[in-house]
């Protein structure tokens, strides 16, 4: 299979074979989208400042979180519904991950349930988003099917109290079929068509900060909070326990008009990044993105919307394409900022870029 070359071809690919509907759906934003623009914009507006005549001739992409070594600081994100993309869906997500050595973080909107996924691809080191279901029954059983599947942390999503106004959904008339098969969805007793809406009115919108702690306690595992933008709540994070947040605006879809990924990570960063893991996304298109995140303070970061097109156009080999040629583009990067070994990156190299994009 001829596979594309860019983040960029493999969106426009896809934008010829999905429908109308999904299309909308994955890559929509809310209100104006004034904030999916701005997520892509904010990162090109870093310019950077190599330096020279260092030996580059070893490079080196290791990252640690959750105290542990990764190969590299690329994490596919949590991301609903992949059997719109492709018929195998989320395990093809996780094989693409297991072969690029990303970590593959499962949304508690998948099409494929948590301990399917588990046994289908168990060498893949896996995480679970968790969104907070009103029914805690289902909640408490995903979490436990976690633990049981080797789950390695809990993500817990924070910015989704009720869906953001996403007006391409509006325009499609987009309905997800819980016949497809969205078996978290359905243990809650919902059936038949739903639209976003009432999807997300399906989740709890009284989550307060002391359920992180009780997830925390419930599960054993390390909890991570995704959605955090304002470093006091980075610092309420720390202070319920989390072990580590996402920078995030969740791709544009939530409130408009916030600020970018980009934007956000240096202040969250510079509250808590001594203490628990900063991981940021939203915008993640080259490999000189992950550069410039990770020299802000990220220690890793996660990419939504180009897997979903890598799924799109090549099933599990299309999303590894998409990983390798985001690894690729950072490896290049490294060697060319003259930073050849990642954990060494700082904000020495970047700076509000002159240009205005
Ligand atoms: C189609 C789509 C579905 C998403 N579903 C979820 C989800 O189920 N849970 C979640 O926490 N975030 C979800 N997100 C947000 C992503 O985890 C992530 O924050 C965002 O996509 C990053 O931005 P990027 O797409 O520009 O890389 C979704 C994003 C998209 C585009």
């Amino acid at each position: 299979m001829t596979l594309p070359l860019t983040v960029g071809q493999f969106e426009a690919q896809a934008a010829e074979i999905l429908s109308a509907g999904s299309l909308g759906y994955y890559a929509g934003g809310a209100g104006d989208e004034i904030t999916l623009v701005d997520n892509v914009a904010a990162w090109q507006r870093i310019a950077l400042r190599p330096r020279v005549m260092v030996d580059v001739s070893q490079r080196d992409m290791r990252t640690t979180v959750l105290g542990r070594q990764r190969a590299h600081p690329l994490i596919v994100a949590p991301t609903a519904f992949h059997k719109l993309a492709t018929p195998e869906g989320e395990v093809a997500t996780a094989r693409a991950a297991l072969g690029a050595q990303a970590t593959y973080c499962l949304s508690s909107l998948a099409t494929t349930d948590v301990t399917t996924l588990a046994q289908k691809v168990p060498d893949a080191n896996r995480w679970l988003q968790l969104y907070v279901f009103k029914d805690r029954g289902v909640t408490a059983q995903m979490v436990d099917a976690a633990v049981a599947g080797g789950y390695e942390a809990i993500v817990l999503t924070v910015d989704m109290p009720e869906l953001g106004i996403r007006e391409r959904d509006l325009h499609t008339g987009f309905v997800i079929d819980l016949e497809t098969g969205v078996p978290h969805v359905s243990q809650t007793g919902a059936s038949g068509l739903l639209t976003m809406s009432e999807v997300v009115g399906l989740i709890d919108p009284s989550l307060t900060w002391s359920d992180v702690e009780a997830l925390a306690q419930q599960s054993g595992l390390p909890i991570l909070v995704k959605g955090i933008l304002e470093p006091a709540d980075a610092r309420l994070a720390v202070e319920h326990g989390a072990a580590g947040v996402v920078v995030s605006n969740h791709g544009g879809r939530q409130l408009d008009g916030v600020l970018s990924g980009a934007d956000a990570l240096a202040g969250v960063v510079d509250e808590v990044g001594g203490e628990i893991d900063v991981i940021v996304d939203g915008g993640i298109r080259r490999g000189s993105d992950i550069l410039k995140a990770l020299a802000i303070g990220a220690a890793a970061v996660q990419v939504g919307r180009p897997i979903l097109w890598g799924l799109t156009v090549g099933g599990e080999e299309g999303a590894r394409r998409v990983l390798e040629l985001l690894l690729k583009e950072f490896d290049n990067a490294l060697a060319l900022a003259g930073v050849p070994v990642a954990a060494d990156l700082n904000r020495d190299i970047v700076m509000p870029a002159p240009w205005v994009i």
